[in-house]
């Protein structure tokens, strides 16, 4: 394996947990490399749901080591928590969990920050996950951010702090008081944490990859919510695609042996946003039940749309996809009939590529072309089991991606999933 990268290929939440927990029975390592706890991963075992929103879904083999790479975003109290969560549930992540110093630090300056900006865009909100995910990353640019190293320090954190809040006040112009003696305390709460914890990624990436040894690069969000590739300006604050990973956790681009992307059978959207294929009732409603497509992260409904190849092939295309791993195949079983967008139509001219405008994007019509649903795929676990309509439909994703399907999901448990020959 060397270097395997998971990344979402969709609007987030293609079942990247649920990927990356199957994988990382063969890794040695398992890395977080951008976004922060507005990430959600869920990963089933034997009925109990893990939820992570910064900790490596490779937490749940207990000889894998977890490293939070130097491109997240790290809310302190969330990592205490989900630290806390795992523990509860039987799961040690002492000494196999390394915090990069060189990570960026989400404080309450940018949660308050983000309240502001939200209220500021009116009609025009992005309904984020009000993680402090935006402020954070803009801090990092401003340079104005605070590290995990910084956090540590303890003869020089007091004047950064104060000049980041300075700063935020000025920018808030109002809203919420919070003052630099708060967010200092907030940082002080958690440096025992830290001191356990942070650490140097990049040192034991190149010596672990030295000895041979196998990484697993956990992407979040996915590649329509990038900064510069997504539907812009809704979006998230990060390169969510195979770029962000390899400057998230210092690796060369080179180095990345393999990029598995994952696909949902059908694409979903939380918060606003464009949405091409968006499903009409009664698809809508039966979709989002039977998938129980609820956020991970904030519990809010996810809207469903049908198969998007236009978008599925700009995706595996900027991404250098080289398999991809179909998920949430058993959601879409028993439905009446399906549709799968194969282009989009700009006032009847095809659109060869993914429109860079959301204005252009929202006079685009969806192609569709209709398919026959499968029954149920309870107990499957060959692809030679699969229905004939359910085969037809991989086959089309895999011809759009142009590549080879790797993995099937047809459930949310561990073992509900089929291994194509990789
Ligand atoms: P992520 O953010 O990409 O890791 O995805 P989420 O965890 O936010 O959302 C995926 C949801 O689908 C979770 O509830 C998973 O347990 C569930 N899931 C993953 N794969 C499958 C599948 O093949 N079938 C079904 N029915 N559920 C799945
Ligand atoms: P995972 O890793 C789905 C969405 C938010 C919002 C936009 C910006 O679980 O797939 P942000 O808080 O990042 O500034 O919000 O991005 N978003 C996600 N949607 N899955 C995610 O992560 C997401 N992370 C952010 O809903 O529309
Ligand atoms: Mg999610």
């Amino acid at each position: 394996m060397g270097v395997t990268a998971v990344i979402g290929l969709q609007w987030g939440d293609e079942g990247k947990g649920k990927i990356v927990d199957a994988l990382s029975q063969d890794a040695d390592i398992v890395v977080r490399c951008q976004g922060g706890a507005n990430a959600g991963h869920t990963v089933l075992i034997d009925k109990k749901k893990h939820v992570l929103h910064l900790i490596p879904s490779g937490v749940l083999r207990e000889d894998v080591i977890c490293l939070i790479g130097n491109g997240v975003v790290v809310d302190l109290e969330v990592l205490d928590g989900e630290i806390e969560e795992l523990e509860a549930a039987g799961i040690k992540t002492s000494g196999r969990l390394v915090v990069s110093r060189r990570a960026h630090v989400v404080l309450p300056i940018h949660k308050a920050a983000e309240a502001v900006h939200e209220e500021l865009r009116g009609k025009r909100r992005l309904d984020t996950t009000r993680r402090g995910i935006g402020p954070c990353y803009s801090d990092k640019a401003a340079r104005l951010g605070i590290r995990v190293g910084d956090v540590l320090n303890t003869s020089t954190l007091g004047v950064k702090v104060e000049t980041a809040c300075r700063a935020s006040r000025e920018l808030r112009q109002g809203g919420q008081s919070i003052d630099a003696d708060q967010v200092l305390e907030h940082c002080e709460r958690y440096r025992p944490m830290l001191k356990e914890m942070a650490g140097d990624p990049l040192g034991v990436l190149q010596r672990s990859l030295s000895q041979g040894k196998k990484v697993l690069l956990e992407g979040s969000q996915g590649f329509l919510l990038d900064i510069d590739h997504g539907t812009y300006p809704f979006v998230t604050s990060c390169s969510t695609g195979i770029h962000g990973l390899a400057c998230g956790a210092g690796l060369a681009p080179s180095s990345i042996d393999e990029v598995v992307g994952v696909v949902k059978s059908y694409v979903t959207r939380v918060g606003e946003g464009p949405l091409p294929t968006m499903m009409e009732e009664p698809y809508q409603s039966a979709v989002r039940e039977r998938g129980q497509e609820y956020g991970a992260t904030t519990g809010r409904p996810r809207r469903c749309g049908w198969l998007d190849l236009n978008a599925l092939r700009y995706s595996c295309g900027i991404n250098g996809v080289s398999s991809v791993a179909v998920t949430k195949l058993d959601t879409l079983s028993e439905l009446e009939m399906l549709q799968v967008c194969v282009a989009y139509e700009y006032f009847g001219a095809e659109v060869e590529t993914f429109p860079a405008d959301i204005e252009f994007l929202a006079d685009c019509l969806p192609r569709y072309i209709d398919t026959p649903a499968w029954e149920d795929l309870k107990g499957i676990t060959s692809v030679t089991h699969l229905p004939r309509p359910a085969l037809a439909y991989i086959e089309r994703i895999r011809t759009a991606a142009g590549c080879k399907v790797g993995l099937i999901s047809v459930g949310p448990g561990r073992g509900e999933l089929i291994a194509l020959d990789r």
